[in-house]
């Protein structure tokens, strides 16, 4: 049984993966914003943590988080508010995560990034292009960190029901992928600690999620 806090925890992944982990007999405890969400995260099988990442900074989340074997962060502004925020949210607001993990002593996180190839060759908004290299710099300040850290980057996210089946590697072709499937998977990365200090492309494929986070294991 792992100690897990999720940070975006009411979003579609996180509560998602709340309900995932909560079924497995992990302890779930995922940060909120909206006063609606509370209801939902129990129902998930989360503990809700009231708290804004712009307001929080990394003492106080720190705080939220102490006690926990794994941070998952995949909040984000979802383009929401414009570049001030998704600089604020994606990147500020991982910065400060990495740092609130380090002080609590936390030392495995694992990142919801976004593929590289992301739109590739379409006409994408200048709010689009931020998203990206924003969502890059994270990394590499996650990367930078002497935390146990995992990124996950999936391709684009589809609500259609999972399947349990993707296609997960160092470097993979863009395509999409349900967020079961990308929630199922973060569940999986958490219960195979040796996948440790790696990148991971992800879309949707032919290899069930445990064989496929295995492989990355036993690279
Ligand atoms: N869309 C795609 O195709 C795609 C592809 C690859 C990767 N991604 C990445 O995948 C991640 C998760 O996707 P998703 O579908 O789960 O997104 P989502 O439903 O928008 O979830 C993002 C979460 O971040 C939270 N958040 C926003 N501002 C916050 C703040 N100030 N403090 C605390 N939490 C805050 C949101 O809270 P509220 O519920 O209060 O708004 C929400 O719960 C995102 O980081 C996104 O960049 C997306």
């Amino acid at each position: 049984m792992s100690r897990i806090f999720i940070i975006g925890g009411a979003g579609q992944i996180g509560r998602r993966l709340s309900k995932i982990l909560s079924g497995k007999d992990h302890s779930v405890r995922a940060l909120y914003r909206k006063p609606e969400q509370e209801d939902l995260l129990r129902k998930m099988g989360a503990e809700p943590v009231s708290g804004s990442l712009t307001e929080l900074d990394a003492t106080s989340l720190a705080a939220h988080m102490k006690g926990s074997d794994v941070v998952v962060f995949t909040a984000g502004a979802g383009g929401k508010g414009g570049l001030e925020m998704t600089n604020a949210i994606d990147g500020e607001g991982l910065k400060t995560a990495v740092a609130a993990a380090l002080q609590a002593g936390v030392s495995r996180f694992l990142l919801v990034s976004a593929f590289p190839e992301a739109l590739r060759g379409e006409r994408v908004s200048d709010t689009f292009e931020n998203y990206m290299r924003v969502k890059k710099m994270a990394d590499v300040a996650l990367v930078q960190s002497e935390l146990d850290w995992v990124i996950l980057r999936p391709g684009t996210l589809r609500d259609q029901n999972g399947t349990g089946l993707i296609r997960a590697g160092l470097a993979i072709p863009y395509g999409e992928v349900p967020r079961d499937d990308v929630a199922a998977t973060l569940a999986e990365i958490i219960e195979q600690p040796a996948v440790s200090r790696v990148i991971i492309e992800l879309t949707a494929g032919d290899v069930p999620v445990r064989e496929a986070v295995q492989k990355i294991a036993e690279r």
